[in-house]
């Protein structure tokens, strides 16, 4: 097994290496130690079935079952599809918009998701790229005093988008307005700490995003929304200083350690051309200073 960074920032491309049947002990703890060091993983060439790609999942902790049972895979409900593709009855593959605005997953849960796992099937001949952010650098970049002043808070988060006023609804989803207000009926918020400590390397970073962080618990919103607009940009960043920008290609599996990644579909796609990937989300711990929000 290779494992050669792809940017300065973060990110490993990892070669020799076939995923579609169980790692041996000593490439699960390489694949281990380059996924802590780098955080994002490229594996280029995989060609896992869906049963073969929630096995490689599960060797790195239990699986979450998708919110969205619409667009599970038929050979197993623990396999997501994100597409664009519409079936000669007009109805959706996968999901179109998943993953839009800067997110962490399910960080909108109490326990958020440890690993998302993506396995290209087709990638557009323009645009669907895949972009992350180290929050790890970005926490580091952070002023003193903007470390004093978060220090200590926690985010509310929310899965909804009609209760978010910095995202939109794609009007290329079938039912979507529909879809987040019964989330906004029948999901409650959830408190995360702005800073979170990795679980397994000590480090800290800042957790929050743009798709789901909508205030700070105990803040009206006037006192939450500038610390919020001051945290945000270092994630949307033109310059990019924090970023790795994935372009796709065929069969490329890529792994990213949501503790620490912020990440988003790029868009820039449209049919005839067909992006369609296979997603799988392993489970994670509860973010280390929530306890004490509890
Ligand atoms: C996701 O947010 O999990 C999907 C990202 C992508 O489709 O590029």
């Amino acid at each position: 097994m290779k494992v050669t960074p792809v940017s300065d920032i973060m990110g490993a491309e990892v070669t020799g290496v076939d995923l579609s049947v169980p790692m041996d002990g000593d490439t699960q703890s390489a694949m281990g130690e380059a996924f802590l060091a780098y955080q994002v993983l490229v594996v280029r060439d995989q060609h896992l079935t869906p049963q073969q790609q929630v096995a490689f999942s599960a060797q790195w902790g239990d699986l979450e079952v998708p919110d969205n049972v619409h667009y599970t895979h038929a050979d197993s409900d623990r396999v997501m599809i994100l597409s664009n593709e519409i079936r000669p009855d007009g109805s959706a593959v996968g999901v179109v918009d998943g993953g839009d605005f800067w997110h962490s997953d399910s960080s909108h849960h109490p326990v958020p998701s440890m690993i998302t796992i993506l396995q290209s099937l087709r990638h557009p001949s323009r645009g669907g790229d895949t972009e992350f952010c180290n929050m790890y650098a970005v926490y580091e970049s952070l002023p003193e005093e903007t470390k004093e002043k978060i220090d200590g808070l926690f985010g509310v988060h929310h899965v909804s988008k009609v209760k978010n006023k910095r995202v939109t609804i794609s009007p290329d989803r079938p039912g979507a307005k529909d879809f987040y207000e019964l989330q906004a009926k029948n999901r409650g918020n959830v408190i995360q700490p702005l800073v979170l400590t990795h679980p397994v390397t000590g480090r800290k970073a800042l957790y929050c995003s743009p798709r789901f962080t909508i205030g700070i618990q105990g803040l009206s919103d006037a006192d939450a929304d500038p610390i919020l607009d001051e945290l945000f940009p270092y994630i949307t960043d033109r310059k990019r200083r924090w970023h790795y920008r994935h372009k796709w290609r065929d069969n490329d599996l890529v792994m990213w350690d949501n503790r620490c990644i912020c990440h988003r579909a790029v868009g820039g796609y449209g049919l005839p051309d067909i992006r369609c990937l296979h997603r799988t989300v392993v489970a994670g711990d509860r973010p280390s200073a929530a306890q004490q929000a509890a």
